[in-house]
């Protein structure tokens, strides 16, 4: 059968498709397939190996006439219509678990260059304007005993909650729609409602996915209710955070700083505030980015088609 691959990946996935007897074809281009190519390009597909920059709407699904699968390469899948994969027994899969480790890594490093100043300092240093070690220069904020606050607890959330509890003795606060006695036991964690996390946390961490629920959640009115000198850590979805009240928040101080990895859109315009201010560290959507995850990743995207193509239960299903 045909399998659509939209970006060059690992070449395991290309390699356990053709095993199973599928055709691939790669779109090899360093940019994603604009929306008519992706229609040119998978209206005959009866699997596509997707990544998180396809919007395949209901509009371009309808052309995919013989689509049994999408799998996307990435635990999100806010990209794919599942309503309409759902009525049209389309099924979608995605590769949960594989990236928690790396992700959790890359949203603490991103935590600590944006607490203790890392990418400004290593700039100035560079750029040649670090004249001398600075008493009063480059301050940041201590984590060890402050409070951080986790909005999505789940697998990526408590790993790094753990890890971050564990490094630095920091107490942790979650929201999620139920509380889970585990994360009581394992790392002491308090279950408390999103207002108590917003006036708590010295940091507040995202890791929900994105959702109708989700969009634009943290909002002027919610980034006031934080507290003051708080920092903002965002891995999940850009779409989560209004980014003009998140601007005006840093502006006026009452946010010290911001670590975004996902930003609306991807990338964001060299123009937009958020590139020009110094307390705010911006990465390209690197969550996963290592080579044991994207590896993990190409597998687990491949065989969910595989096994879907075959009529079997995928082993990422999520409909
Ligand atoms: C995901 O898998 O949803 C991540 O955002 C990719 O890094």
């Amino acid at each position: 059968m045909k399998v659509i691959i939209t970006r060059k990946i690992l070449p395991i996935a290309i390699e356990m498709l053709e095993a199973a007897g599928h055709q691939c074809l790669v779109w090899e281009e360093q940019l994603p397939p604009s929306k008519e190519k992706l229609e040119q390009l998978c209206h005959d597909a009866d699997g596509i190996l997707s990544m998180l920059s396809d919007p395949f709407d209901s509009d371009l699904l309808a052309k995919c006439k013989n689509l049994k699968v999408i799998s996307n390469y990435a635990v999100g899948f806010n990209n794919i219509d599942t309503a309409y994969c759902k009525s049209h027994q389309i099924k979608v899969g995605n590769t949960p678990d594989v990236l928690t480790e790396a992700t959790a890594e890359l949203a603490m490093a991103l935590t600590l260059a944006t607490t203790r100043n890392i990418v400004c300092s290593h700039l100035e240093t560079k750029q040649g304007h670090w004249k001398t070690w600075e008493p009063m220069g480059y301050l940041g904020m201590s984590l060890e005993g402050k409070t951080l606050g986790i909005f999505g607890m789940g697998r990526i959330g408590f790993c790094y909650a753990k890890k971050m509890q564990r490094a630095f003795g920091m107490n942790v606060l979650y929201t999620n729609r139920k509380p889970n006695p585990e994360y009581e036991k394992e790392i002491g964690a308090k279950w408390v409602s999103l207002e108590e996390l917003l006036t708590s946390s010295d940091i507040l961490s995202l890791h929900s996915p994105l959702t109708e629920e989700t969009r634009n959640l943290f909002d002027h009115p919610k980034f006031q209710k934080m507290k003051k000198g708080s920092y903002l850590i965002n891995t999940s979805r850009g779409e989560l955070v209004d980014q003009d009240a998140l601007v005006s928040v840093l502006k006026q101080g009452h946010l010290r700083g911001a670590g975004l990895d996902v930003t609306t859109p991807e990338p964001l315009p060299l123009n937009h505030e958020l590139q020009n201010l110094s307390n705010v560290v911006l990465i390209p959507h690197i969550g996963s980015a290592t080579d044991e995850s994207r590896e993990a990743m190409a597998q687990l995207a491949a065989q969910n088609i595989i096994n879907a193509l075959k009529g079997e239960s995928m082993p990422a299903q999520v409909i």
